[in-house]
């Protein structure tokens, strides 16, 4: 426990939920004290020598004096390897059974007494020590894992094998992801925890861990980039240390990456190619991504502690007066009786169907937020307890419910690895969708127990279904929230089988994208805060979750005009753009900032209302080709190193580049390029890359570029709400082009690609679809450069 933790929990000893949460500590640690088998002591395994191959589809079987080792290449490329019997399934994180081998990929001797797999894309090499590198069809090593080591229980029946797995890449390897990072998006040296987690409090750029951690990461180096997937929910840490080059001497120190798991399988998997490539493969595993509904794309206001349905009207009518676009309210707890989660606090928001009917009139949808905490005397508990033979959830390991503390007091927490609990909650949302809520917003399901000491979570010894495994809270700790978002995605879905749910997470594994998106959770309200905020969406995008977005202002403060106004230019280029604050904190509303911030807020909501098409297409192409809607700028370029370095621009789509303000006082920024030309779309300027170049930024605006040749979506300049296709022109003597994807509809229909093709035709731009038709009515810009 720190200082600061401490003074807390000193402090918690004054309230009454404080003297509660004391009391559900030392619950939970004497929980563990009985629940958990001690280990004793350890003995250290390392495979030891190989002894013998068999060939299986895809690879083979390496057997090895201590353990064995599964290697198989599947057909679209992606290796998987498996340790003391590991297969990739079961597995939370994998959409469906996994791809099928290839057939052509064969084990074959390789030099030094090792074995190889060669395929098309990848040659995979395992040592006689049981070492395995991934190769790229040239021979270049992308990753070499030394040999495990595991330290199991000497005595049997004192639980299964912590273990280790050192690895080395390129020193000039830069390596991003392990879910939502506050210090990202590049991940420098240091140790970064795989345990979801409430930072209690607002978080900075030093936290860590936070809500969604993963062990996924992109390692984007010279000679390739990668994508390498430990699929093990269990509590562990990574070790990264950078390489570093030898400057012509040869002497290069690699780059190396340690994960120690406390448990769990030791089983992986590797995707390599460009990172279009290996997003789309790392979405084809894991599953595509949930295509939010349109509305969902617009500007949404959140804010805990609206108080009563008169404020919500009051904010809404506020918007709606000065014209500026809102497209939902999110309310918070304080819309619940006594916080219990699925109930209505009536006499504050006296008939909340009504309210929502009237807001949607206005094209104004209402999100709840969702809680899975149970409170002990709520009647869904009551329900909760009629599930399957014991009830619907977590138990220790004597059979006794496991309650923890949390808003609404002494809660209970379903069991969300059992299906029959994830059916029961599911069908809860109907409740929901009764008082006109369309969306739903996950919350503290990392899951959180208040504690003014040890872990804010469920005891280790806390009993899990895992969907038949059994198991307890070490492995069912960050798979939790995945199946609160599963069984909810599932009872939406087949509540309301025609409409596309609206779900997003603040905690979450590989996979979540499934279901919905997440946020980024207490943010502070400060100019580092804001920086975390993109590090955040960043890095999930490139762990395969492309929803999410920060508390526009932070969570906690009162963000100053100057700040409040650059969260809301950067929000409004993230995919889920949303303020929201605590009970505690300043108000959100653009008018609250003054004239001036009020106009300039005025100019990014409707810039955003214009690119709403365009997010959407967005959407779409995150679900077929896995690329996030908001990419680092070496996404097309990975080779350069100035982009792998750069971290406070983006790209949004191939379309758009995106250079947020994140510092006080600043109103030029450098903006680095990558290679090709790039229109400045607030003069037209045109600018070739690759470069840096110093562009204004006064307090109304953030530079935003335009990729010569691109083709985006717009908001119909007519003003009818339809759609237009504003195209920007290629470099004289190049051409262009661009994908769109329209929605069909509000549910599942499929939604066909849009190619466009832009060329020079004389003194003329011209756009032509699939057919070589001329398309009309199209928005050129930057022709005259
Ligand atoms: C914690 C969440 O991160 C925050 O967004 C929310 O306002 C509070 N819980 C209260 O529900």
């Amino acid at each position: 426990m720190d200082g600061r933790d401490l003074v807390r929990a000193v402090r918690d000893l004054g309230t009454e939920r404080g003297r509660r949460a004391w009391r559900s500590a030392w619950r939970h640690r004497r929980a563990d004290a009985v629940g958990l088998v001690q280990r004793g002591a350890e003995r250290a395994r390392v495979p030891g020598l190989l002894t013998g191959t068999e060939p299986r589809p895809g690879g083979g079987v390496l057997r090895f004096a201590r353990s064995e080792l599964l290697v198989r290449v599947t057909a679209g490329g992606a290796v998987f390897w498996g340790w003391d019997g590991a297969l990739p399934e079961p597995s939370y994180a994998l959409a469906g059974s996994g791809p099928e081998p290839d057939p052509r990929a064969v084990l074959e001797p390789d030099t030094g007494g090792g074995w190889r797999v060669v395929s098309e894309r990848v040659t995979v090499a395992v040592s006689r020590h049981g070492a395995v590198e991934v190769r790229s069809p040239g021979g270049t090593v992308l990753r070499r894992e030394f040999p495990p080591r595991w330290w199991e229980p000497v005595e049997a029946g004192r639980g299964g094998a912590r273990w280790a797995q050192r690895s080395e890449v390129a020193a000039d390897a830069r390596f991003f992801g392990l879910g939502g990072r506050s210090a990202g998006p590049r991940l420098r040296d240091g140790t970064y925890r795989l345990w979801n987690t409430d930072p209690n409090g607002a978080f900075g750029p030093g936290d860590d861990p936070l809500y969604v951690t993963m062990p996924v990461q992109l390692v984007v180096a010279d000679a390739g980039t990668h994508l390498v997937f430990h699929d093990n929910p269990w509590d562990g840490r990574v070790v990264l240390r950078e390489g570093e080059e030898g400057a012509g001497s040869g002497a290069d120190r690699p780059g190396a990456s340690e994960l120690r798991m406390e448990g769990g399988p030791l089983r992986c998997w590797v995707l390599v190619g460009t990172p279009a490539r290996v997003l789309q493969g790392w979405s084809g595993l894991t599953g595509g991504a949930a295509v939010p509904p349109e509305w969902a794309l617009g500007y949404q206001h959140a804010r805990w502690g609206f108080g009563s349905g008169a404020e919500v009207r009051r904010v809404v009518a506020g918007y709606a007066r000065r014209g500026l676009a809102l497209s939902a309210v999110h309310l918070d707890i304080d819309h619940y009786d006594g916080h219990r989660v699925f109930t209505v606090d009536r006499e504050r928001f006296a008939d909340l169907p009504g309210l929502a009917a009237e807001l949607r009139g206005g094209g104004v949808r209402l999100v709840s937020i969702v809680d899975p905490a149970v409170k002990a005397d709520h009647a869904v508990h009551a329900s909760g307890l009629a599930v399957g033979a014991g009830g619907a959830f977590v138990r220790d390991a004597r059979g006794a419910e496991v309650r923890g503390e949390v808003w609404p007091g002494e809660c209970a927490y379903p069991d969300f690895t059992d299906p029959a609990v994830r059916e029961w909650w599911g069908g809860l949302y109907e409740e929901r969708l009764a008082r006109g809520f369309a969306g739903f917003w996950h919350d503290m399901n990392e899951p959180v127990s208040f504690a003014p000491f040890g872990d804010r979570t469920l005891p280790r010894s806390a009993r899990h279904a895992m969907d038949g495994a059994g198991g307890d809270h070490r492995s069912g700790h960050n798979v939790y929230a995945l199946g609160m978002a599963r069984a909810a995605w599932e009872g939406l879905v087949r509540l309301r089988p025609d409409e596309r749910p609206f779900l997003f997470s603040r905690s979450g594994w590989a996979g979540m994208q499934r279901y919905g998106g997440s946020w980024s959770g207490d943010v502070e309200s400060s100019w580092e805060g804001l920086r975390a905020s993109l590090a955040l969406v960043l890095g999930l995008g490139l762990c395969g979750v492309p929803y999410s977005g920060p508390d526009v202002g932070g969570f906690g403060g009162s963000p100053s005009p100057e700040l409040y106004v650059r969260w809301l230019q950067l929000g409004s280029y993230l995919p889920l753009f949303r303020t929201h604050s605590a009970i505690w904190a300043g108000r959100r509303e653009p008018w609250e900032f003054g004239a001036e911030a009020e106009e300039q807020a005025r100019a990014v909501l409707a810039e955003r209302e214009r690119l709403r098409p365009y997010f959407l297409s967005l959407a779409h192409l995150a679900r077929r080709t896995g690329a996030p809607y908001v990419r680092p700028l070496w996404w097309g370029a990975p080779e350069d190193r100035a982009l792998r370095d750069c971290e406070d621009a983006f790209l949004l789509g191939d379309a758009l580049l995106v250079a947020p303000v994140l510092e006080c006082g600043a109103d030029r920024r450098a903006v680095r390029l990558p290679r090709g030309r790039w229109y400045d779309t607030a003069t037209g300027a045109a600018h070739e890359g690759p470069g840096q170049i110093l562009l204004d930024a006064p307090r109304g605006r953030i530079p935003v570029l335009a990729r010569a040749g691109s083709v985006l979506p717009v908001r119909s300049p007519e003003g009818d709400g339809g759609v237009a296709l504003e195209v920007w022109a290629p470099a004289r003597g190049r051409t262009g082009g661009g994908v769109v994807v329209r929605d069909a509809g509000p549910g599942f229909e499929a939604a066909e690609p849009e190619r466009y093709t832009v060329r020079w035709a004389g003194d003329e731009v011209l756009v032509e679809d699939e057919a070589g038709g001329r398309v009309p009515g199209v928005v050129v810009r930057g022709a005259g450069g």
